[in-house]
């Protein structure tokens, strides 16, 4: 892939993973746009069978087949996949075994459901495959198909376990296709052309939840990717006034005066005791999100800040993410 000077050239598999509700899907498709921008092709793969990633782009259900969805700032393409294991695990038996019909009788019995159910590994290691062919992909001029593959992941509870998947299928089968697939899948995600990215709020939980997983993840050799930090708030006051309003000493006499002086002078002193506690609330949680700042530093990761879009997440809004994303050097 020719070089265009961002923190991940190179790579060319996105995991993005994150606590439950901190923005994986979305900030997964913005980083997918970020990344076709200029003209590339990239597949934005989804894992979950939600449909998070139609939903987002405001479209009907996906098939299990990749297609275009969207066309990124000055030309490029985003194709999307939704993952279904059930058709992925007949893929796969037609591909190693020629069994695709056999493979549909085996559904009606159940066994399919045995396998993406009871045995998650093996769940696991047929999504996990169906993405790292498509980031192996290459055309008939032996160029690769895809750019970049970004991948809307499990959780941070899950990861490194959907990711760890030679171990998870250790179980299951030590020789055959079964371990050569999950030998290939795992030779793709942990080369330097595979980041997992992290996906967070500056608030206790996920900021936690997010150091617990990169320790996770480097645990199982895996090297950890960028930290998103999502949906942060401008600060609306300068530092001076923060810091006295949490010590407590933001003057309301001062304020009410102001007020009167602004014509209010009817419940002028109630008012400036309401935006007082108010402005107090706010630098309370601005010192905690310092904090959650300052955790996720020690990490010394890159990491990048993503904008809270105060209307929700629209087309518009996924393209101004996309924005922060490539002005910011993630894309
Ligand atoms: N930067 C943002 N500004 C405003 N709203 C946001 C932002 N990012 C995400 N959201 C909203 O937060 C909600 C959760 O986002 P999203 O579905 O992407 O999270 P998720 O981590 O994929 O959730 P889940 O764990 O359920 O899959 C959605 O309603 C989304 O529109
Ligand atoms: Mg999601």
């Amino acid at each position: 892939m020719d070089s265009r000077d961002t923190d991940w050239d190179g790579v060319r598999l996105h995991v993005v993973t994150g606590k439950g509700g901190t923005g994986k899907t979305t900030v997964a498709a913005a980083l997918a746009l970020a990344l076709a921008s200029g003209g590339r092709k990239v597949l934005l793969v989804e894992v979950e069978g939600r449909q998070g990633i139609a939903q987002i782009f405001d479209l009907p259900p996906l098939p299990y087949e990749e297609r275009r969805i969207a066309v990124a700032p000055s030309g490029g393409d985003v194709y999307a996949l939704a993952i279904d294991p059930e058709e992925a695990m007949l893929e796969y038996m037609e591909m190693f075994y020629g069994m695709r019909r056999a493979g549909r009788a085996l559904t009606k019995m159940g066994i399919v459901d045995f396998a993406t159910t009871v045995a998650p590994g093996f769940r696991d290691v047929l999504v996990t495959g169906k993405t790292t062919e498509a980031v192996r992909r290459r055309g008939k001029n032996g160029k690769r198909i895809y750019d970049a593959v970004v991948l809307d992941a499990p959780p941070t509870g899950r990861i490194s376990r959907f990711l760890n998947v030679t171990q998870e299928v250790a179980g299951l089968a030590r020789v055959g296709p079964i371990k050569n697939h999950s030998d290939l899948v795992s030779k793709v995600v942990k080369s330097p052309e595979t980041a997992v990215h992290f996906i967070t709020l500056l608030e206790e939980m996920p900021v936690q939840e997010t150091l617990d997983g990169i320790a996770e993840l480097r645990s199982a050799g895996l090297p950890p990717g960028g930290i998103f930090i999502n949906m942060v708030r401008e600060s609306l006051l300068p530092q001076a006034a923060l810091d006295s309003a949490v010590k407590g000493r933001f003057d309301v006499a001062e304020l009410t005066l102001g007020l009167k002086a602004a014509g209010l002078s009817d419940g002028a002193s109630s008012t400036a005791e309401a935006l007082a506690e108010e402005v107090a609330e706010h630098a309370r949680r601005t010192v905690l999100e310092r904090a959650e700042r300052a955790s996720l530093a020690q990490e010394t990761l890159p990491s990048y800040e993503l904008p809270l879009l105060t209307d929700g997440v629209d087309l518009a809004g996924l393209y101004e993410l996309a924005e922060a994303i490539r002005t910011q050097g993630a894309a």
